[in-house]
C-alpha cells in the first residue's frame, strides 16, 4: 500500500520573473526593459546611490539603447506614502511606460509602491494583504545593488504607515519585477555596514522560512539553498570587501531567500523587528541580528530537527549550534548585542511585544506566539 506522505504541506508555486545573473549584467538593462515593451522608463532609486554613480550607469545604458529614461531620486528608507506618491506625480507628468528600480530594498519597496497607486489609484492602505489590485500594472524591472533583502524576487512592496511608523505589505504578482538583473559588481560599492546588516538579515530570510508555518517543498528548497550560499560568505564579504566571488554569493543567497519569502512566510523574527524600526529607528538588519538567536532558542523544541537539517548539525545541538553562529556572525560585523546597548528602554517592551504580537509574520511562526511569548523574547534580548 502507498504510503502517506510523511510531510508534504501544499504549494502553488508560480515563478515570478526572469532573474539575470552576471558580473556586469548592468550592461543588459536596456535589453531587459525592451523585452518586458518598455520605451519610456521611470528609474526610481535613492540619492545616496548617485556618488557610487550606479543609476547614471543605469540610465545611460538604457539611453544608449535608444530608451527615454526619467530619473526619480526621491527614495527614503522606510519608504511612506509620500514618497510613493511624489513617485507617481512625477511618472505621470512623463506618461511612463515601464519602472525600473535600482537600489536595495527600499528603492524597490518604493517602486512596487508607485506602480501599484500609479496603475490601480487609490492609497497604499487599500493594498495591504495579497491580490487587491484590479487593473494591470507596469512591467517592472529590478535591479538590487545590495544582497540582503532578496525584495527583487517578491510581489509585496513593504509601505512605512506614517502615523505609526509600522509597516505594510501590499502584495500582488503583477507588482513582482517582470527582470531581475544581478550583478554582483553593484553590491561592491556597499559600505561595511551595509553589507553587515542587509546580509544578516538575508541569513535571517533563509533560516525563518525554512521554519515557518507555511513552509513547503518549493520555499524549503530555496531556503536551504540561499542558506549554504550565505553562511560561509557573510564573513568572507567583511573581510574583503571586493571579493567578487563572496559577493556574488551572497546576492545569490539573497535572491534565494527572497524567493524563499515569496513561497512561504516569515516568522516571529521579523515581527520583533518591526516595532524597534518604528520606535527607536534601529536598522531592520541590526533589530533583526539581535532577536534571531533568542527566536532560534525558542523555536528549537518545535523545529529543532529542522534546523538540523538546514545546518547539517546533530539534531541534538543543532538549535544552539545555530543560534551561537548566528550571534558569532552579528559580532564579526560589530553588530549590538542587545537591545540595551542600542538605547531600548526596559520600560517600553510591553508596549512593543503588543505591537510585534500584531505583525502578521508572527501568525506563521513554527511555535506559537501570544504576547507573552513575544515579551519573553525582547526581555531575553534586552
Ligand atoms: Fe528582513
Amino acid at each position: 500500500m502507498p504510503q502517506p506522505p510523511l510531510d508534504a504541506p501544499p504549494f502553488d508555486f508560480q515563478p515570478l520573473g526572469r532573474v539575470i545573473f552576471a558580473p556586469g549584467a548592468l550592461a543588459r538593462l536596456g535589453e531587459a526593459v525592451r523585452a518586458v515593451g518598455g520605451t519610456r522608463a521611470l528609474l526610481v532609486t535613492d540619492p545616496g546611490l548617485e556618488h557610487v554613480g550606479h543609476p547614471q550607469r543605469a540610465a545611460q545604458v538604457m539611453r544608449d539603447d535608444g530608451l527615454d529614461v526619467f530619473l526619480f531620486d526621491g527614495v527614503k528608507e522606510n519608504p511612506t506614502e509620500r514618497e510613493v506618491d511624489a513617485g507617481v506625480v512625477f511618472a505621470r507628468t512623463h506618461h511612463v511606460d515601464c519602472i525600473v528600480a535600482v537600489g536595495g530594498g527600499s528603492s524597490m519597496d518604493c517602486a512596487k509602491g508607485v506602480n501599484f497607486i500609479l496603475t490601480n489609484g487609490g492609497r497604499m492602505i487599500d493594498y495591504k494583504g495579497h491580490g487587491k489590485a484590479t487593473k494591470p500594472m507596469l512591467p517592472s524591472v529590478g535591479v538590487p545593488t545590495t544582497a540582503g533583502t532578496g525584495s527583487e524576487a517578491q510581489s509585496y512592496a513593504l509601505i512605512t504607515d506614517e502615523k505609526s511608523h509600522l509597516k505594510m505589505a501590499c502584495g500582488d504578482k503583477k507588482a513582482a519585477f517582470r527582470v531581475s538583473i544581478l550583478d554582483p559588481e553593484l553590491t561592491l560599492s556597499q559600505p561595511k555596514g551595509v553589507t553587515a546588516v542587509t546580509g544578516i538579515d538575508a541569513v535571517a530570510h533563509a533560516i525563518e522560512s525554512f521554519v515557518c508555518t507555511k513552509r513547503n517543498a518549493i520555499s524549503s528548497m530555496c531556503a536551504k539553498a540561499a542558506y549554504r550560499h550565505l553562511e560561509p560568505n557573510f564573513e568572507r564579504v567583511l573581510r574583503a570587501p571586493s571579493d567578487l566571488k563572496a559577493r556574488s554569493e551572497m546576492q545569490i543567497g539573497s535572491h534565494l531567500a527572497g524567493m524563499a519569502i515569496e513561497n512561504a512566510m516569515l516568522g516571529v523574527c521579523h515581527s520583533c523587528a518591526n516595532p524597534l524600526t518604528a520606535h527607536y529607528g534601529i536598522t531592520h538588519g541590526v533589530a533583526i541580528g539581535l532577536m534571531l538567536p533568542h527566536v532560534i532558542r525558542f523555536n528549537g523544541p518545535a523545529v529543532g530537527a529542522l534546523y538540523a537539517e538546514l545546518t547539517g548539525a546533530p539534531a541534538a545541538t543543532a538549535t544552539d549550534a545555530l543560534a551561537a553562529r548566528v550571534a558569532q556572525l552579528t559580532a564579526a560585523a560589530g553588530l549590538p548585542q542587545s537591545l540595551k546597548e542600542c538605547g531600548v528602554s526596559d520600560t517600553i517592551l510591553h508596549l512593543l511585544a503588543e505591537e510585534a504580537n500584531q505583525q502578521w509574520t508572527a501568525r506563521f511562526n513554527p511555535r506559537p506566539v501570544t504576547e507573552v511569548e513575544i515579551l519573553r523574547l525582547y526581555q531575553a534580548a534586552w
